[in-house]
């Protein structure tokens, strides 16, 4: 165990996550277990560069594990990604004698941490919390199962109001550069079609496959699409070109937007949260940093923060390959 790590400071930053509570709850209740000081930073970076901490104890996160959203506010800095910013994070830290950072959240709470590390020799780990899945060097990122629940869920019910009336709907979902959410939820709720930005299906494979839903006897259509895809511009202008191709649909879109972000996290973000919490602490602890902790194999692995977020993670091919069958 380093001797030289005494006080961690923990935030959470980016775009929250279900299971960010949880995360902050473990990597608290982990430094307590090995008597390292832990303190919580307010609003990511921003708060680093304002000062903004509370000391934090184990007692202090009794009941949030199943709390959406995150006790600590998250938010995106411009003024971290300058050196001045950087500069007086620095001089925050040093005078709250935070001596390492567990950073709780995507590829732009990483980067920072790696030009921070770099300038400041400071030790840093990460835990990779989004809803979009979109990290190298881990199956899950924390949120993401909980958000997969919710929108499967709200497909659910658009597919009632879809067959009682016919309607073939454009579901949007989540997801800015991947579509890990749109391929998951759509083969879990069973969605007629599914459109990705990592496939380009064409705006005619579209329509030809909605006609051909049709000609099979299919009353009512949902199509869930990732909002990075790049069929059309967005998914209104789908509905539109689908509409003036189409006359057998009424078409609808539902953009299920930041509901996807929000909710009580699911059991598994939850284990997930816990696990990578111990893992993200003890790792500091051995004296090691610049590492994302995540899931691989069933088990808590390293990978390099400069990995982390020079890779997306890639779609699951055999599970795309389900979905076409699933949609035949
Ligand atoms: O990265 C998570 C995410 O929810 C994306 O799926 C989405 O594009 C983006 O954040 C939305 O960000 P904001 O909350 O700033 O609108």
């Amino acid at each position: 165990m380093s001797k030289n790590i005494k006080k961690i400071g923990v935030m959470t930053s980016g775009g929250d996550a279900p299971g960010m509570n949880a995360a902050i709850r473990s990597v608290v209740r982990t430094c307590a277990y090995h008597n390292v000081e832990c303190v919580g930073i307010y609003r990511g970076y921003e708060g680093i560069m304002e000062g903004d901490f509370k000391s934090m104890d184990a007692r202090s996160v009794k009941g949030i594990i199943n709390k959406g959203g995150t006790v600590l506010k998250s938010a995106r800095s411009k003024q971290f990604r300058t050196p001045e910013g950087r500069k007086i994070a620095h001089e925050q830290l040093k005078k709250a004698e935070i001596d390492a950072l567990v950073v709780i959240g995507g590829d732009g709470t990483f980067n920072g941490g790696l030009v921070f590390n770099k300038e400041y020799e400071f030790p840093i780990i990460g835990i990779p919390c989004t809803i979009d899945n979109d990290i190298f060097g881990t199956t899950h990122t924390i949120g993401f199962d909980t958000a997969l629940n919710t929108v499967v869920d709200c497909i659910d019910k658009i597919r009632d109001t879809a067959s009682s009336h016919n309607r073939l709907f454009f579901v949007e979902v989540m997801g800015r550069d991947v579509g890990h959410i749109a391929l998951n939820a759509g083969v879990g709720a069973g969605a007629e079609e599914i459109l990705i930005p990592e496939e380009n299906l064409g705006l005619d494979r579209l329509l030809e496959s909605l006609h051909r839903s049709k000609r099979s006897g299919k009353s009512s259509s949902i199509v869930v699409v990732a909002e990075g895809d790049k069929i059309g511009k967005n998914v209104f202008e789908l509905k539109d070109y689908v509409e003036a191709n189409m006359d057998e649909y009424d078409v609808r879109v539902s953009v299920l937007g930041h509901m996807q972000r929000g909710g009580s996290p699911s059991c598994f973000d939850r284990v997930l949260a816990s696990r990578m919490g111990v893992k993200a602490v003890e790792t500091l602890l051995e004296g090691k940093t610049n590492y994302m902790v995540g899931l691989l194999n069933e088990k808590m692995e390293l990978t390099h923060l400069r990995e982390a977020v020079k890779g997306k993670s890639k779609i699951d091919r055999e599970l795309l390959r389900v979905s076409e069958i699933m949609t035949t």
